[in-house]
């Protein structure tokens, strides 16, 4: 297969085209199947704590509900753009549909660094964003999910935006949201187990075993930091992890354990964990 040079959107399109190939699909089904139900975008004022108005892009893209309400995350991130939420809304229909679960797809996102957002901000963004979607999501539409920048918080101000608009609670508007207004258990580690069982599922294709492997992970937040915990607690060695400012590298294993309470106390990267050599994150890939 050869994946688009360009933006997600294409790398989407590429491989929706191959599939079609395979099977054999006539022009008005591909067609069907790459245009999206639904493409959203709206504007999100945000009052600045210091009284600077930002006016920031929201977008939610559905892009197919033929198998159930449309199932994706939500991404604050400032390279989100239109293109980049279709191509993820497209995978999710893919991904529902390969588990065979009565999901359609779906991803929203907004275009900012929440990172430089008091948590104030953040829930004022959230909240007014979640206000603009209230007609087109809901436990029977859409059920917008943690993703890049967001967590279980975002989840709570939207599901009590949305019940305060509809009158009445509505914990299914939203999963991966705290367990005391009904989150599920093991959620908040789901996706890293999943990484880990496709790393494992991958090594066994390759006749490796994982006690002689040594693993990297690009991203250290709420997926790449537990995925590294447990690769490292299956008996893999955790050699390099990085975030968007750079990596850290020890040939000879880092500690997940150690590395998570380090940014939870504030560290804010991993960048310059003792003990370790900085490496940018194209060096991170490139290592044996
Ligand atoms: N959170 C979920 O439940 C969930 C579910 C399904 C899929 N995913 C996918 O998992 C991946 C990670 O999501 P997350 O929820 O852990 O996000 P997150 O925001 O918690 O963490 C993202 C990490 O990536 C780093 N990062 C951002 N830009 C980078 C760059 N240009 N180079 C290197 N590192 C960079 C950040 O510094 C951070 O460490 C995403 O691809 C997301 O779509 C997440």
């Amino acid at each position: 297969m050869i994946l688009g040079t360009g933006s997600a959107w294409d790398t989407a399109c590429v491989q929706l085209a191959d599939a079609a190939r395979h099977l054999d699909l006539d022009d008005g089904m591909h067609d069907l199947l790459r245009t999206p139900r639904r493409s959203i975008s709206v504007s999100v004022p945000l009052l600045r704590d210091d009284g600077q108005l930002l006016v920031l892009s929201g977008y939610r893209v559905q892009h197919n509900l033929a198998r159930g309400p449309a199932k994706g995350g939500l991404r604050y991130h400032p390279a989100c753009d239109l293109d980049e939420v279709k191509a993820l809304a497209m995978w999710m229909t893919w991904k529902c549909a390969l588990m065979g679960i009565p999901y359609g797809g779906a991803k929203g996102g907004i275009a900012v660094e929440p990172g430089l957002l008091s948590r104030q901000e953040r829930e004022r963004m959230t909240r007014r964003y979640a206000a603009e979607l209230v007609p087109l999501i809901g436990p029977d539409k859409d059920i917008p999910a943690p993703d890049v920048g967001t967590d279980e918080q975002t989840m709570a101000w939207i599901m009590d935006t949305y019940s305060t608009h509809t009158g009445h609670t509505a914990a299914g508007v939203v999963t991966g949201k705290p367990l005391s207004i009904g989150g599920s258990a093991g959620r908040a580690g789901a996706t890293s187990r999943g990484v880990q069982l496709a790393a494992f599922a991958a090594l066994r294709e390759l006749d490796k075993d994982p006690r002689e492997t040594t693993v990297a992970v690009q991203g250290f937040g709420k997926v790449g930091a537990l995925a590294a915990q447990y690769l490292h607690d299956a008996g893999c060695r955790l050699v390099a992890v990085s975030d968007v400012k750079g990596g850290v590298h020890n040939g000879a294993g880092l500690n997940p354990t150690a590395l998570i309470r380090h940014v939870a106390r504030g560290g804010d990267t991993v960048v310059g964990y003792p003990g370790t050599d900085t490496i940018t994150n194209a060096e991170l890939l490139e290592l044996e």
